[in-house]
């Protein structure tokens, strides 16, 4: 970043000049910092950022939120430049699960067809039959065709989907440490506090924390069910910076995070300053190879049409 942008005001008025000046649009996930979220043109889950990025007219896509969020990006707008301000800002979950892996399963399951997660390298989407979000993932499940299906990585969001439908779904032994690491007794401890408060939780959560849930809802679940619900008062069972937004667009209700230290520290390694130097920089840029994005592709347009 060029020296002399000291303080917050002056690094938000240069973020903006220069988004229009490099013909940018910045998309921001639900998880990202209250002050990247007030630069950003766009707010919302994986699902919707990826419909999002596949209909953008701007020539740069600055993508705050993590790597593979990124990628799904680059490939559904494979003639934008894609940029995310921090490239080590991965998903452990994502990295859980390999192409081989993939390669490997399906060996010892043939014929199953595969759902991956979003959550995955575009590596791993290349390997797979149709990809899913948190927003879909059962009506992506209902749609494939079969009686048993391999699903990767999260074997938290595969035993949701799972006890919801017919069939039998095949589990990776993945998952994602923050929602794992909500507890029952996390709850427990909330709704004392808040005996009449709703409890909204995220289906990457352990199941027994989703079977004490009033609600099952994905990042963008949860900011749509907030514009219309009648509850006062709300649980927030997910990554606590999810509470910003919600509280933002919402203030006369009130939202607390069932664990104060559900935290994504890669959601949170994207600063406005970062913002600034990778529109300054044009910096780190996202790229697929042809051969994996074509493939990739596939996956991710087939849960898109649904
Ligand atoms: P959403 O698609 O619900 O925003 O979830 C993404 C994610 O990484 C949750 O941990
Ligand atoms: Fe990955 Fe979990 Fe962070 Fe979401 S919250 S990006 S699943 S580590």
């Amino acid at each position: 970043m060029k020296e002399g942008y000291v303080n917050k005001h002056e690094v938000v008025k240069r973020i903006n000049k220069l988004k229009k000046e490099r013909n940018a649009v910045i998309l921001v996930h639900n998880y990202q910092i209250g002050e990247v979220q007030e630069v950003g043109d766009f707010i919302g889950d994986s699902l919707e950022l990826s419909q999002k990025a596949a209909r953008v007219n701007e020539e740069i896509i600055i993508f705050c939120g993590v790597h593979f969020m990124a990628e799904t990006a680059a490939i559904l707008s494979p003639n934008k430049t894609v940029l995310i301000p921090d490239d080590s800002a991965g998903c452990p979950m994502a990295d859980m699960v390999t192409a081989e892996d993939i390669r490997k399963w399906k060996k010892n399951y043939p014929g199953r067809k595969v759902i991956c997660y979003v959550n995955t390298s575009a590596e791993v989407k290349a390997e797979c039959d149709v990809c899913c979000t948190s927003a879909n993932a059962f009506k992506v499940a209902e749609s494939v065709e079969g009686e048993d299906i391999l699903f990767a990585p999260d074997k938290n969001l595969a035993s949701y989907i799972a006890r919801k439908s017919e069939k039998k779904i095949i589990p990776w032994d993945g998952y994602c440490y923050v929602h794992n690491n909500i507890r029952a007794r996390h709850v427990r401890e909330q709704r004392q506090k808040y005996p009449d408060a709703e409890f909204w939780v995220h289906p990457e959560s352990r199941p027994e924390v989703i079977d004490m849930a009033d609600k099952v809802l994905s990042t963008g679940g949860m900011v749509k069910e907030a514009r219309t619900t009648r509850k006062k008062n709300i649980i927030v069972g997910t990554e606590s910076g999810m509470v910003y937004g919600l509280q933002k667009e919402n203030p006369g209700r009130n939202f607390f995070p069932v664990k104060e230290m559900a935290l994504c520290s890669n959601m949170k390694k994207i600063t406005l300053r970062k913002v600034l130097a990778s529109l300054e920089e044009k910096k780190y840029r996202v790229e697929v190879p042809c051969d994996i994005a074509d493939r990739a592709r596939g996956a991710i347009e087939k849960m898109v049409k649904l």
